[in-house]
């Protein structure tokens, strides 16, 4: 796949950096110790750089991707427990059929096993597909205002396990996780100085104000600073140092975009020690030694609030993502190694997963007059320092997987480890975390804000890589399968793209235990949501209407566009378990599963171009909509024509 057809789909953007006088940012130690009081979260022992630390008691090793951790597991006993109350009230507001799952749930809770286990997952595509994340969040979420009424998806966030971001997905999830478990209504409302103010770039950085300290001058030189120390204290840095440090100012609501809050303090704060919300997953590639692009064989790594690693046959093997930046050596630390703290820097986690912004720097670079600024001065050294082709990563040296797997892993004998954006492999969507027949997920609420076609729209590019992928059995699939998924022609012709699709409905016809995707494709409902991957800056009333559009996608209008729809999604969150307990689901599932399920048929000719008009914007807007689903469709007409 070449570069310049990946950077539409996903990444983007960012800077750099060099530079730098000495001083330090005094930060106001009164405001410090609040922050420390509010959240449990910058525990890093000295800002940006990773420090020498004493070991732990036993030494950090590496572990065997066999089973999940003995964190996840025993985290899993107590967050499926939690899951119960918020599903029962889920399914007060969201009937299926008059069916009485609260007492089926009851029923079941005794073997947790038995009850759904739900992911979300959010793709990558730079702030567009932040943003439509965000707005297939705040659907789900139960804190939104009527979110929990008729029509709408309000508590399918609290009854989730498992969150997954990618790319931009990725800047989401970390604005959430890093921020307490906020949510996106409060990202959308800050006062002046907090964050998600997307009208300034990375490239200016935020207004000052609130937790904003410093003005346009010190942040260029604060990001500058932070990536120097790294270097100074010996490790190796990339372009991508700088790019996390400069998102982390627009995602992280603490002075100095979080300088010192780390990853993996995730799993020390006592709200998610304590079940009390989901898990969350960032995604990212990894280049091998030599090549210039991740191929769909690129081995995948998750970090999640405990590790970093890979399922993947090649590593197969996970690393404690507290000592990240330490010397592992054959799969541990040595007895007289050096231990390191602080390398898991949240900024550089969601910079990692992102890193395709050297191409959307270039692509900027001729008209902006700002970014041509910053690449002079500020990215000039790093370019300078760094080869052409290696500008798209980010570098992890040491690298954790220096010795281990020797007979299988690429990077066993590499000092370096490359990991690139999570999207490289044309799997945008991240769904590797959540196929792990160990996680055991029965549905994955997949939202897709690829710019796939010539015009930034989804075509399904993205699910077809991954089920090719599952397809390999005997090599990197390794034990995972997936629905089957058919071509991109087809997605445009039948539509699969314009609504909300099912895959994987018959468990039967699946090489292995898969979950059902719930497919939900960015479509314009009152906006058109199909902004460039490269845009930069989003004025508020801008990210609010792709907020918007994106909780109409996965509500299809609060109903509107189909009145039986969140029965349909009670549907698909209660179809394996059903199956596991032996139970037969409410006959209105037969009909949602004829709705919404892809079933086989493929219509592989070439599609005109793709280009859908809003939905509801007006009522000359044209119904561009699936044949299967006219018949629930007239009641909507109705109701779509009392709205305008
Ligand atoms: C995190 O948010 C929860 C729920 O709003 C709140 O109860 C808790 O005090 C917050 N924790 C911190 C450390 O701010
Ligand atoms: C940290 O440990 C490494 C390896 O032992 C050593 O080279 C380096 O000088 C140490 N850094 C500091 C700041 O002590
Ligand atoms: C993860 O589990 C291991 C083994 O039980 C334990 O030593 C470690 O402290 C845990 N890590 C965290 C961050 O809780
Ligand atoms: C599950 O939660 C209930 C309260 O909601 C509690 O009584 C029960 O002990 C919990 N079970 C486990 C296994 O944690
Ligand atoms: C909530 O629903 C009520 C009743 O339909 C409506 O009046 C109100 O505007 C809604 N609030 C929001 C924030 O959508
Ligand atoms: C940011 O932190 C402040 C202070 O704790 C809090 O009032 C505000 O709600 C937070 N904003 C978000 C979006 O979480
Ligand atoms: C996955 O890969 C590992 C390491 O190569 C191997 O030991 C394991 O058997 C594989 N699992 C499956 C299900 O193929
Ligand atoms: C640690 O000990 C081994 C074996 O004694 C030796 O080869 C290695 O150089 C030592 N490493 C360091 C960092 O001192
Ligand atoms: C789907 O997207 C891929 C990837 O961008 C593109 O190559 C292909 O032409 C598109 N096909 C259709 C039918 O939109
Ligand atoms: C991936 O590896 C398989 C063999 O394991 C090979 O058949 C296939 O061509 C490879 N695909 C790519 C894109 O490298
Ligand atoms: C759906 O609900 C959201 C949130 O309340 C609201 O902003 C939007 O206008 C509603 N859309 C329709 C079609 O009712
Ligand atoms: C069943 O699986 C086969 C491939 O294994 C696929 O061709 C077919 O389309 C699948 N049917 C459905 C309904 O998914």
């Amino acid at each position: 796949m070449k570069v310049s057809a990946l950077i539409g789909a996903i990444g983007l953007a960012a800077l750099p950096g060099a530079v730098a006088e000495q001083g330090k940012f005094e930060r106001d130690s009164a405001q410090l110790a609040a922050d420390v009081i509010r959240r449990a979260l910058p525990n890093a022992p000295n800002g940006y750089t990773p420090t020498n630390v004493t070991c732990p008691s036993s030494q950090p090793s590496i572990r065997s991707a066999a089973k999940l951790s003995p964190n996840e597991t025993s985290w899993l006993e107590i967050r499926r427990n939690k899951t119960l109350t918020p599903m029962k009230e889920f399914f007060n507001h969201v009937s299926v059929g008059g069916y009485d799952v609260g007492s089926y749930i009851d029923k079941h809770s005794s073997n947790i096993s038995n009850i759904p286990n739900i992911a979300i997952a959010v793709s990558g595509g730079g702030y567009r597909a932040m943003l439509n994340g965000a707005g297939a969040l705040k659907a789900y979420d139960s804190r939104v205002t009527n979110g929990t009424t008729t029509g709408h998806l309000g508590g399918l966030l609290q009854s989730s396990t498992y969150v997954a971001g990618l790319s931009g997905g990725s800047w989401l999830v970390g604005s959430i996780f890093i921020n307490n478990f906020t949510s996106v209504a409060d990202l959308q409302t800050y006062s002046a100085g907090e964050v998600w103010q997307l009208g300034n770039s990375v490239f200016e950085g935020p207004d000052t104000g609130g937790i904003q300290l410093l003005d346009s001058a010190d942040y260029f030189k604060n990001l500058a600073e932070a990536v120097d120390d790294k270097k100074d204290a010996g490790f190796d840095v990339s372009i991508t140092d700088v790019w996390g440090r400069a998102l982390a100012f627009q995602m992280y609501n603490a002075t100095e975009g979080g300088i010192d809050y780390t990853w993996s303090s995730i799993a020390q704060t006592q709200d998610f020690k304590d079940g009390n919300y989901p898990m969350p997953l960032v995604v990212t590639d990894s280049r091998y030694p030599g090549q210039v692009l991740a191929s769909l064989n690129a081995t995948i790594f998750e970090f999640n609030p405990w590790e970093f690693g890979s399922f993947d046959p090649t590593v197969y093997g996970f690393a404690p993502l507290e000592y990240l930046g330490s010397h592992f050596e054959n799969g541990s630390v040595p007895s007289n190694g050096t231990c390191v703290r602080g390398y898991d820097n949240a900024g550089f986690v969601i910079g990692s997963s992102a890193t395709l912004f050297n191409e959307a720097i270039t692509e900027l670079g001729s008209n902006s007059s700002t970014i041509t600024a910053w690449a002079e001065n500020i990215l000039k050294d790093l370019f300078e320092s760094i080869d052409s082709a290696d500008k798209d990563i980010a570098e992890y040296n040491p690298n954790p997987f220096y010795g281990y797997n020797p007979e299988s892993s690429p990077f066993a004998n590499e000092e370096t480890l490359d990991i690139c954006d999570g999207g490289e492999d044309g799997e945008n969507i991240p769904l590797h975390p959540l196929i792990q027949p160990s996680r055991a997920v029965d549905v994955i609420f997949a939202y897709d804000a690829s710019a796939d076609t010539d015009n930034n729209w989804p075509n399904g590019t993205s699910l077809v890589a991954t089920y090719e992928r599952s397809l390999n059995s005997s090599g990197i699939a390794n034990g995972t399968a997936f629905p089957a998924i058919p071509d991109q022609n087809t997605f445009v012709n039948l539509g699969l793209n314009t609504r909300p699709t099912f895959f994987g409905c018959n468990s039967s016809n699946i090489t292995g235990p898969a979950p059902i995707v719930v497919y939900l494709p960015n479509y314009p409902y009152t906006s058109q949501s199909n902004t460039s991957t490269y845009q930069m800056t989003y004025e508020d009333w801008q990210r609010d209407n792709i907020i918007t559009n994106a909780y109409e996608v996965v509500t299809m209008g609060n109903g509107t566009r189909d009145g039986n729809f969140t029965a349909c999604v009670g549907c698909a969150i209660l179809s394996r378990s059903f199956e596991r307990t032996g139970t037969d689901l409410p006959d209105i599932c037969d009909q949602c599963f004829e709705n919404y399920c892809w079933n086989g048929t493929t219509n592989a000719t070439d599609p005109s171009t793709y280009a859908p008009a809003d939905l509801m914007a007006s009522s000359d807007a044209s119904f561009t909509m699936m044949p299967t689903i006219l018949s629930s469709v007239v009641a909507v007409s109705v109701a779509l024509f009392a709205l305008v």
